[in-house]
């Protein structure tokens, strides 16, 4: 599994605050069968991003992984949070913020506030070349009250990731039902740990995996978890429509794919 939003390096953020915390994250994804992570700090007021400084960490915790057995891969990100600086700073070299300079960027709202600018943003992040990822919007309290928005940037090309914990009910109830109500419009593109240490906050995916697999079956399983975050992390296109394998659009019963796939 590739995990495209996780705090794992160490003393830039609220996430890891040293090697050995970074180490023990690490090696706590590899044994739930991650392989893949971005290495995504806060980009914020409150923590400036240097991408130069990142990478510089990233090398040193690859050297770390590397003399450990730890076999995991390490790409840099950022937690771009949607601030006026930021956006300009991202429009004017899109490589800074985003997985591993090739266009993805992962996007955080503020909790309030007047969304209606965003629509401009996400189209001029689009019109730059870049892939935006909004993260965690289940999470976001001014989404969970209305879904208008969302939907409007949806149609704008932008990408969902939800947190792999909202899907088991860890981040309150109205983050779990409308992680569930996405996933049933087939609205989330990759599914993230958001870890920011091995206890509150572990990097594990296989628990979300295996109930999205139960659930909706392991093609869809496998895309959220595996495919899709594959392209983000190695800064390929994702495909457009989710195709599974022997599923037609409708069957004799007229029951579209996604119905029959999920029982109904
Ligand atoms: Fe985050």
């Amino acid at each position: 599994m590739i995990d495209i939003h996780n705090h794992l390096l160490p003393g830039l953020d609220d996430g890891s605050p040293d090697m050995e915390t970074t180490l023990a994250m690490a090696r706590m994804a590899a044994a739930d069968g991650v392989t893949h992570i971005v290495c995504t700090p806060h980009a914020n007021h409150r923590y400036p991003y240097d991408p130069f400084r990142v990478e510089d960490l990233i090398a040193r915790v690859r050297a770390r992984l590397a003399e450990t057995g730890i076999a995991v891969q390490l790409a840099r990100g950022a937690d771009f949070h949607l601030t006026y600086e930021n956006i300009q700073e991202a429009l004017a070299d899109p490589a800074r913020f985003s997985i591993s300079g090739r266009g993805y960027i992962m996007t955080e709202l503020p909790e309030y506030g007047s969304f209606s600018s965003f629509d401009e943003t996400y189209y001029e992040l689009r019109l730059a070349g870049m892939t935006p990822v909004l993260t965690h919007p289940e999470r976001n309290p001014t989404l969970q009250d209305s879904r208008v928005k969302l939907y409007d940037w949806i149609d704008l090309g932008v990408l969902i990731q939800v947190t792999a914990t909202s899907i088991l009910g860890h981040m309150g109830k109205k983050a779990q039902r409308m992680s569930f109500e996405l996933l049933e419009k087939k609205q989330v593109h990759f599914i993230a740990t958001d870890a920011h240490n091995t206890t509150s906050r572990p990097p594990k995916l296989r628990e979300t995996y295996d109930l999205l697999a139960k659930r909706y079956g392991t093609e869809y399983a496998d895309i959220l978890c595996k495919s899709n975050p594959l392209c983000a992390f190695e800064g390929r296109p994702i495909p457009e429509r989710i195709d599974l394998q022997g599923a037609e659009e409708t069957d004799t019963t007229g029951r579209s794919w996604w119905r029959r796939l999920v029982g109904r």
